[in-house]
């Protein structure tokens, strides 16, 4: 028994030395220590090993068993260290890695969240409207009358349909009434169009926030109070805005409101933010024809609206002197923002 154990030991070893694939290595180790292998049969024998030399036997047995697992063992590392360098042959797996750049909010999109979210804590909810717009919602319903430069093909991307891109958000405005009766409490923010000459604070397309609120008795003091609050919470409650008397064709009285722009290396300056005013009577006849009832009877309902550009907020938050960054996206610009 003692030269079957030790031959077996040494073709195993030398089989297992002559493998030279994990398969190879798996055959040998289950021909020679599975149920049915080599030394596994060989190892029965020791029933009628006689009790004297049952040590000894044992011994070898146990020793071959460890010499043969571990030769498999360290063949099978073997094989992989080789596997390994050949797939790493060519690369230094030494080199640092590139660090991973992190993505981060557009300051546009930061803005909008921050502004929708202080509004809907002051109730008001979302609406959504157009971007291709008819005459009726952007200026008819809105009290603009025909010959409103806004209505000229200078200052408006018209479609040969008639249609048009909405030069503002206040169509949102429309459509909201005709669909819900009053109290309305609603916000749109959204995409304008309009033929600028695109400079440091104008583009062609740029970005609004509307606000409505029409019920039995809202003055122009929640106006004011409103924005005012609002301006204070997106900027800071240091923060210096102004109501400037103004003309818009749905609102009467009208206002523009200006923030002050502290931005690097620039004096100190007002920049222009906000439209807004007390809905025009005219407004609610306009809706009041269209819905067909007079749910927006101008005798018991007043309103206000506002119309903020939203870049123009993000240019004040951040100090950013030129509107154009906001659409170039150069990552040196955007990366700040992370
Ligand atoms: N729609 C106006 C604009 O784009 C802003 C505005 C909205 C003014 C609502 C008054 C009321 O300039």
């Amino acid at each position: 028994m003692k030269d079957q154990i030790e031959t077996i030991q040494t073709e195993a070893l030398a089989r297992i030395e002559a493998a030279n694939d994990a398969r190879a290595i798996e055959d040998a180790r289950v021909a020679i220590l599975g149920k049915q292998g080599s030394l596994t049969k060989v190892s029965a024998g020791m029933r009628d090993v006689p009790k004297e030399d049952k040590a000894l036997v044992g011994q070898l047995l146990n020793a071959a068993r460890q010499a043969i697992t571990s030769a498999l063992d360290s063949k099978k590392t073997a094989l992989q260290d080789a596997q390994d360098a050949e797939a790493l042959k060519g690369i230094d797996p030494t080199l640092p890695g590139r660090s991973v750049h992190h993505g981060s909010l557009h300051p546009l999109t930061h803005i909008r969240h921050e502004a929708i979210s202080i509004l809907r804590r002051m109730g008001f909810a979302l609406a959504d409207g157009p971007e291709i717009e008819d005459e009726f919602h952007c200026f008819d319903a809105l009290n603009t009358p025909e010959d409103h430069p806004a209505r000229n093909e200078k200052d408006t991307f018209y479609f040969d349909s008639g249609k048009l891109l909405r030069t503002h958000t206040s169509s949102v405005q429309v459509r909201t009434m005709e669909g819900q009766a009053p109290p309305v409490r609603i916000i749109a923010p959204g995409s304008a169009y309009r033929r600028d000459e695109i400079d440091a604070t104008h583009l062609s397309v740029f970005n609004q926030l509307e606000g409505l609120y029409v019920d039995t008795d809202v003055s122009l003091g929640d106006l004011k109070g409103t924005l005012e609050y609002f301006l204070h919470e997106l900027f800071g409650p240091e923060t210096e805005v102004r109501f400037r008397p103004h003309f818009f064709p749905f609102t009467e009285p009208s206002f523009e409101i200006d923030v002050k722009l502290h931005a690097k290396g620039q004096a100190p300056k007002w920049i222009e933010v906000a439209g807004c005013g007390m809905v025009d009577p005219a407004v609610f006849d306009q809706i009041n024809g269209s819905r067909k009832d007079e749910a927006f009877s101008p005798d018991q309902v007043t309103g206000f609206a506002f119309g903020m550009g939203l870049d123009r907020l993000a240019m004040i938050r951040w100090g950013i002197r030129d509107i154009r960054l906001l659409i170039e996206n150069d990552s040196r610009f955007l990366r700040q923002f992370g």
